[in-house]
């Protein structure tokens, strides 16, 4: 059976830079503080008037280039976001139309952080039963669009950007097998109310506007259980251990997250690929734009096993692994 293999990747980051020193502008905080506690000294933000899918369509681009084929090569646009500027249509369908990708059907879907690793294993189902297919997957967000930037304990933490990949059956390379999960119980304790939205509680009591609501430390404290507990399953079910990864790229979510989750599993630091210092935390953008980075060091060698792992609203979690 072939799997979902790589053909190109591309990312995308807007050209404003938000650093840990403009925020002590904005909220009651200071550089050290951010550093200490996330790991994170800049983020990117978009422009006034450049959405989503114009993060999505350039980091799309770049991958296309890398694999060689033209917009109407492609059969399907996947885009994971939770942040798209529309709720109809969806984002992937306007990425569809900015790139002219005039023969693929397109939709977007929504599992938060793990919206990549979501998609990359739903590529992998319809490349089983298709082999020859071209799956255009993005992870693209513009979360500075959802922030209270007066809340300083969630402002902080977020960036905008996208990354973008080219998937193709191969014999060899691709998508080995993943472990996905979710827990819908544990909504709210990071959510992004909709303006629209028909729980009256939220809206007429406790609503605080359409921003994104975080639980921090509850977060932090599931963000590492879950991604050690799916990355266990999933090395168990293949028989694996750590030792025969070559890399981990997880969902970039803070450094003290990561930190304690190579403790956990002791993962050595440098089989650990970390950008979220420069990024901040880009939801379902994080894995494909580290990916994509990781992709054009060409440091990796054919055989190599590639390890992702991601934890997000929902709550939503897994590992997938990939052979390069
Ligand atoms: N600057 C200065 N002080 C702050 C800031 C800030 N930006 N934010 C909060 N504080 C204050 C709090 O008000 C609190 O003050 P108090 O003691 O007077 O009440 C104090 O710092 C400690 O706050 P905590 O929330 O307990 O701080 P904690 O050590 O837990 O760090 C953080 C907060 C960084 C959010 C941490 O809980 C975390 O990393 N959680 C995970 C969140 C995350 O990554 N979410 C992303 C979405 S999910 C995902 O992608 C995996």
């Amino acid at each position: 059976m072939k799997h979902a293999a790589l053909l190109g990747t591309g990312s995308y980051l807007p050209g404003k830079i938000l650093s840990n020193n403009d925020l002590e502008k904005i909220v009651d905080t200071s550089d050290e503080w951010i550093t200490s506690r996330t790991g994170i000294s800049t983020r990117r933000i978009a422009g006034k008037g450049e959405e989503n899918f114009h993060l999505a369509s350039r980091a799309a681009e770049k991958a296309l280039t890398m694999a060689g084929l033209a917009a109407g090569d492609i059969d399907l646009i996947l885009v994971a976001t939770l942040t798209p500027h529309m709720m109809m249509p969806s984002c992937a369908c306007f990425v569809q139309a900015e790139i002219g990708a005039d023969n693929a059907f397109a939709y977007d879907l929504n599992a938060a952080c793990s919206g990549f690793l979501y998609g990359l294993d739903l590529a992998d189902s319809y490349i089983a039963r298709q082999p020859d297919m071209k799956i255009l997957l993005i992870g693209s967000e513009t979360l500075s669009a959802h922030i209270n930037w007066q809340d300083r304990n969630t402002c902080i933490l977020f960036g905008d950007g996208a990354g973008a990949v080219v998937l193709s059956g191969s014999d060899s390379r691709g998508v080995l097998s993943s472990k996905l999960f979710s827990d819908g119980r544990l909504w709210n304790l990071l959510y992004m109310d909709s303006p629209e939205s028909l729980n009256p509680d939220i809206r007429q009591e406790n609503w605080q506007g359409c921003y994104m609501q975080m639980s921090g430390r509850d977060v932090f404290k599931f963000a590492v259980r879950s991604m050690e507990d799916a990355v266990s399953k999933l090395l168990t079910k293949e028989n694996l251990t750590i030792d025969d990864i070559t890399l981990v790229i997880p969902h970039q979510a803070n450094v003290r997250i990561l930190n304690k989750l190579m403790e956990r599993l002791a993962i050595p630091p440098d089989k650990v690929y970390v950008n979220v210092g420069q990024y901040g935390n880009t939801s379902a953008a994080s894995i494909p734009i580290a990916l994509d980075e990781v992709n054009r060091q060409e440091s990796l060698q054919e055989g190599d096993k590639v390890l992702f792992c991601s934890f997000g609203g929902g709550f939503t979690w897994g590992a997938l692994l990939m052979q390069w």
